[in-house]
């Protein structure tokens, strides 16, 4: 039986399945075990081993790329390759031991695949280390994952579209500071986000540039002593670019902080939509009747159907900032090059990840199966003097300075409040008294339903605006691709 820690006295044929558990790669200059906190400290398998189809793609390549220079026959690397699909099987299937004092799973693959195929398994690492692969690893997920996330954003960015297009008509408040403020279209308020999810869209597309560098074959720090073939590695494995200096590339992980800053602003704009679905849910606006698929009752009250799926996607974006700023924080003070800090990247960014992408498809089941009560929208112009504006306007166009224009409809406004007079239905004859300057046409600038359409500014709420916003988007989702 060969010592756990000595790979280097055992032969293959003593190379059993339980001694892989114990087996260190790196045991060569060790006597004695690792202790038992030690493991449990060091071991990442637990939370990487999701990157095992990376890290085999990965070592595939690098097989290829051995073998072109002569490192590996052609026998060897077919051995490898044939043991690495064999490993990714395995994974798949469940059958896959995982052993957490092999730590990751670059030496869960490794040991696993030496296991496999014997000795050659331990020519795969040459011209290598952790520290260029698990950067590897990391840029080819994140650039993975942002596809996905990015086909989740197209999907809710249509989806708002067709709302838009559907309720273009539906007339509801506009709020500042949570107070009815001016008469808007529901379209133009779903536009809103679809703007800034195309944002989100755009800088996911940005983020996946700075990922999509290559850092193979910078090894531990310095270089590798073997005349590698990055640029057919970066072809290989679809890199736009090699990082073309290896400290920087085994050291940095700001890639991983845009993924962390870009799931920060897309959770906040998701946030922000949920803040107000919750609120326009509630019995006290009544704007919205969300479904029993994306709602919950109360183990106490019987009548009560609570927004939990909009407050958790609001509520998980504190975790997508946490996420950020706790990256932030363990590269800040970390000397170059790689230090074993740097194993901390993984879980803020998983769970980013996962975070993001069950937000997107929450918000998406929310927005699809929600009921949009249009006439509680409608009901809810009539308040709070939503066309105040429209009425200062009116005096202004009519020769009177905006601020005093401003001045006379806020006495209007106040003579309304005193005596209980409904501002919307004032009689022309009254707002004489504020002013000689209002003629019989001042009605229209008093209905809330037409205000929309008064606003002829591009980007605003009217009609016209509105379906060129539509248009503007539909082509841009296109070139979304
Ligand atoms: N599991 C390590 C990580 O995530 C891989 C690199 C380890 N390198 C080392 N020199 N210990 O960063």
């Amino acid at each position: 039986m060969c010592s756990p820690l000595l790979i280097e006295d055992c032969t293959i044929n003593d190379m059993k399945s339980k001694d892989r558990k114990n087996r260190k790669l790196w045991g060569g200059r060790f006597k004695d075990a690792s202790s038992d906190v030690t493991e449990r400290i060091s071991a990442s398998i637990h939370f990487d081993s999701r990157l095992y189809d990376q890290d085999i793609r990965g070592s595939i390549a690098h097989a290829r790329m051995l073998n072109r220079i002569g490192i590996l026959s052609d026998d060897e690397l077919r051995s490898i390759v044939d043991g690495l699909h064999q490993i990714r099987r395995e994974i798949e299937e469940g059958v896959f031991e995982f052993s957490s004092s092999l730590e990751d799973i670059h030496m869960n693959i490794e040991a696993r695949l030496t296991e496999r195929i014997g000795e050659i398994g331990r020519k795969l690492h040459t011209a290598r280390s952790r520290n260029d692969q698990i950067s590897l690893d990391l840029r080819m997920y994140i650039r993975e994952q942002l596809d996905r996330i990015g086909v989740l954003l197209r999907n809710l960015i249509s989806l708002l579209l067709d709302l838009a297009e559907v309720h273009s008509d539906v007339v509801m408040p506009g709020y500042t500071h949570l107070q009815i403020a001016q008469p808007v279209r529901f379209s133009h308020y779903l536009l809103a986000h679809a703007w800034a999810l195309q944002r989100d869209y755009k800088r996911l597309q940005f983020f996946k540039k700075t990922s999509n560098l290559l850092p193979l074959g910078s090894g531990a720090l310095a270089g590798v002593n073997y005349d590698t073939d990055r640029d057919f590695l970066k072809k290989e494995l679809g890199f736009d670019d090699l990082i073309h200096n290896s400290m920087d590339a085994v050291s940095d992980r700001d890639f991983v902080l845009d993924s962390l800053y870009f799931s920060s602003v897309l959770g906040m704009h998701l946030s922000r939509f949920c803040e107000d679905i919750v609120l326009w849910s509630s019995s006290e606006f009544g704007f919205l009747e969300l479904s029993d698929r994306v709602t919950t009752g109360s183990s106490i009250m019987p009548q009560k159907k609570n927004p939990d799926i909009a407050e958790l996607i609001r509520g998980k974006t504190g975790r997508l900032y946490g996420n950020l700023v706790s990256l932030l924080t363990t590269l800040k003070g970390l000397p170059l090059t790689y230090n074993r800090d740097l194993q901390e990247d993984k879980e803020p960014l998983f769970d980013s990840v996962d975070t993001v992408i069950v937000a997107l498809e929450g918000i998406y089941e929310i927005l699809s199966t929600m009921r949009i009560n249009s006439e509680a929208m409608e009901a809810a112009v009539f308040k709070n003097y939503s066309t105040a504006t429209d009425i200062a306007d009116y005096l202004s166009k009519r020769g009177i300075p905006f601020r005093e224009a401003h001045e006379i409809t806020g006495s209007i406004v106040r003579h309304c409040e005193e005596k209980g007079v409904d501002f919307f239905n004032i009689p022309v004859s009254e707002l004489k008294k504020f002013s000689s300057h209002f003629d019989d046409d001042a009605v229209e600038f008093l209905n809330p339903k037409t205000s929309t359409e008064r606003k002829l500014s591009e980007g605003g709420t009217s009609k016209s605006s509105v379906e060129k916003q539509i248009a503007m988007l539909r082509a841009s989702l296109g070139e979304m691709g």
